[in-house]
């Protein structure tokens, strides 16, 4: 039985589920995406050409990008990162483990933390692992939780993306009865008849949770005077610490579906988005709001999300068909966590 370790600032040493004692056995990674370069006992060691990035085999068979890479012309910034890992699950691991250290590091900056979550099938696996097994490492009530969109439904629907989050992660957290173990929770709050004035309302907690009148937000006399496309300009925008994304098979991310009045959005932090093919509203960040975050991570998995990364990374710059390609932090760090399976084939010498 393999033990696996992370360090916790607080607790120094604490144990880690790997995930084969849960049955998930490290997957090979397909040989035909790879070129061989040493050999470990259960898979290929690859060294796969993305751009002007290297990807190198982890101890545990699962790629990493060790260098910043830019994908497609202009496409990221040097701040960005690409982790691959084999399994669905170890993306969610990997995430948590980048995640916490992001919230250590706030809370000992700044004292506080906020993060906007994304709902979606990685993100969920990612919030079931931190109520397993983070819920005592960082202090939670120094965190602020936001939704970075929302559908129009009750919190009670099972659609509801806090309903998500709150069964698997919340319901667990307040079960401790531990105040460090449970984070600040600010859902979005729905009225599915006034989907503009759940925007409104949440664009002014949105505000109030950055502090507009910290230096993590702006500064409260701009805050005040300028507009949001003003703010932009200055790069004076409320700063969220850490946003979290899924994408679609669409290239949609957070609900900023293509050819939607929210891609266009510069006055406000949070919209109702009419999205067509639903038939539907869908409440939103703004592109403005989320590329102004500190940091930004991409979790994306399985093979139907193949095309939209690759059409994401390398295809025609196009935000309206492609809204992922619209997320790219002014002053922050992009990271796109992947499997394989999600892993375009495409790539550039
Ligand atoms: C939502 C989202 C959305 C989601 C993607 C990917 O509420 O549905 O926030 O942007 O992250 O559709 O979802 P999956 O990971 O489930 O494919």
């Amino acid at each position: 039985m393999f033990l696996q370790f992370r360090l916790c600032r607080k607790w120094g040493l604490i144990p880690r589920c790997p995930p084969w004692s849960a049955g998930i056995m490290p997957t090979p990674i397909e040989s035909h995406s790879l070129n061989s370069a040493h050999h470990t006992p259960f898979l290929e060691a690859p060294t796969v050409q993305a751009s002007d990035g290297n990807f190198v085999l982890e101890p545990d068979g699962s790629l990493q990008q060790r260098s910043p890479t830019k994908i497609g012309p202009g496409r990221m910034g040097m701040n960005s990162q690409i982790i691959v890992k084999t399994t669905a699950d170890e993306v969610a691991s990997a995430v948590c483990e980048w995640l916490i250290e992001a919230i250590e590091n706030a809370i000992q900056e700044r004292g506080k933390c906020s993060i906007a979550l994304s709902g979606g099938s990685t993100p969920k696996l990612l919030y079931e692992k931190i109520a397993e097994n983070e819920l005592h490492c960082v202090d939670w009530s120094k965190v602020a939780l936001l939704w970075g969109d929302e559908r129009n439904v009750s919190q009670d629907h099972e659609d509801s993306n806090y309903g998500m989050v709150k069964r698997a992660w919340l319901e667990r957290a307040e079960a401790t009865r531990q105040p460090r173990a449970i984070p600040q929770v600010y859902p979005v709050p729905v009225q599915t008849n006034a989907p503009d004035r759940t925007a409104h309302e949440y664009s002014e907690t949105i505000r109030k949770v950055l502090g507009e009148n910290n230096e993590n937000a702006g500064s409260s006399s701009s805050a005040s005077t300028l507009s949001i496309s003003d703010r932009m300009a200055k790069s004076d925008l409320p700063k969220i610490d850490i946003v979290l994304l899924g994408l679609g098979d669409d290239a949609h991310t957070a609900s900023l579906f293509p050819e939607t009045q929210a891609l266009q959005e510069s006055e406000n932090l949070f919209v109702a988005n009419f999205v067509p093919k639903f038939e539907a509203y869908r409440l939103t960040m703004t592109l403005p709001l989320i590329n102004a975050a500190d940091k930004v991570a991409f979790l994306v998995c399985g093979p139907s999300k193949r095309a939209a990364i690759d059409v994401v990374w390398h295809g025609p710059r196009q935000v309206e068909k492609y809204p992922a390609q619209g997320i790219h932090p002014a002053n922050g760090e992009l990271l796109w966590f992947l499997d394989v399976a999600a892993m375009p084939e495409r790539r550039q010498g």
